[in-house]
């Protein structure tokens, strides 16, 4: 088994049996991974959980920003078949919906958005036919541009994280962390400017239908932990900025592949990225369309408190989105 580029948090047999059976036992209780009462009973469930798995589970706290959780055991015959498509998901690995969100609640507070895969708040992330060459998710012959979760959007996530079903290619998520990029003050100072905007991804028809004017927004921020990163190339109108400026996000570009690692999940593995100091991608591949694709599932949560942003983006439109929270505040 190849050594795996990014911190490692092995669950013993023991943890992993108290997560899984506790996502179980919520799954029959509530009949459905999507149910608000489910949804609702996170909190109380989590409390419940042993102190030792949940100092296993707690938020990212080294300068790679990442890390794998590891010792989920996902039996691949009982899965069925990798859907084609994250509409025809329905209640497919549902028990793995349910352990990711409560790994998700002892980190913070999951979120989804009405405008992407119906509201629900566990993503299901295959190859579609159709959607190879896309910047989404769905996407596989290309390169997924490293970027930024939800950048278009002041109320996305802190935290990423992505729980691997099934990967026969090891096709390798890529994350790289702002903390370990070194630019010149003139590029941080440059970069610490709001130049260009970040628009709606494909992912969401709605907000890119939205008439407002989209606001420039600073790439880089000093947070008092350190510097953070709003990132996404694909979706950012570079022609329109000043030479100088993109030169410097070009340059930022280069410094991020250069940190970059390359993470092979396993079935089983949930990787976590602070989604404020890591960019993540994927790289290519072909997609296989016969029930055994690449599955992952994407979990998004905030963590309120940080102050990892500028306080300027309070008064963003977000492009007519909201966030969807888990439970009542
Ligand atoms: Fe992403």
């Amino acid at each position: 088994m190849p050594t795996c580029p990014a911190p490692v948090r092995r669950l013993d047999p023991a943890a992993a049996a108290e997560l899984t059976s506790a996502a179980a036992k919520l799954l029959a209780r509530h009949g459905s991974a999507t149910s608000p009462d489910l949804l609702a009973d996170l909190p109380a469930t989590c409390a419940r959980l042993s102190a030792p798995l949940r100092h296993l589970l707690r938020p990212v706290d080294t300068a790679d920003g990442l890390f794998v959780l590891r010792g989920l055991d996902v039996d691949d015959t009982e899965l069925g078949p990798t859907p084609g498509h994250w509409s025809t998901v329905a209640d497919a690995g549902a028990r793995w919906d349910v352990a990711l969100l409560l790994v998700s609640t002892l980190m913070g507070t999951p979120i989804a958005w009405d405008g992407q895969q119906d509201g629900r708040f566990v993503h299901n992330i295959v190859p579609s036919p159709g959607h190879e060459s896309e910047q989404t998710g769905a996407s596989s012959s290309v390169l997924l541009t490293p970027h930024t979760e939800d950048a278009f959007h002041p109320g996305r996530a802190h935290l990423l994280l992505l729980c691997c079903m099934r990967n026969h290619d090891g096709i390798a998520t890529t994350a790289a962390s702002v903390r370990l990029t070194g630019l010149d003050p003139a590029d941080l100072d440059r970069l610490k400017r709001p130049v260009a905007p970040i628009l709606p991804d494909d992912a969401y028809e709605q907000a890119q239908q939205f008439g407002g004017r989209p606001a420039p927004v600073p790439t880089l921020f000093d947070g008092p932990e350190g510097l953070t990163m709003r990132y996404d190339p694909a979706y950012t109108p570079l022609e329109e900025t000043d030479p100088l400026w993109r030169e410097a996000y070009e340059r930022l570009g280069r410094e991020l592949a250069r940190v970059s690692v390359a993470v092979s999940l396993e079935p089983g593995d949930i990787l976590v990225v602070d989604n404020d100091t890591v960019v993540h991608g994927r790289v290519p591949f072909r997609a296989r369309y016969d029930g055994t694709d690449r599955w992952l599932k994407r979990a998004s949560v905030r963590v309120e408190g940080r102050r990892t942003r500028p306080l300027a983006e309070h008064d963003e439109h977000g492009y007519g989105q909201a966030a969807l929270t888990a439970w009542a505040a």
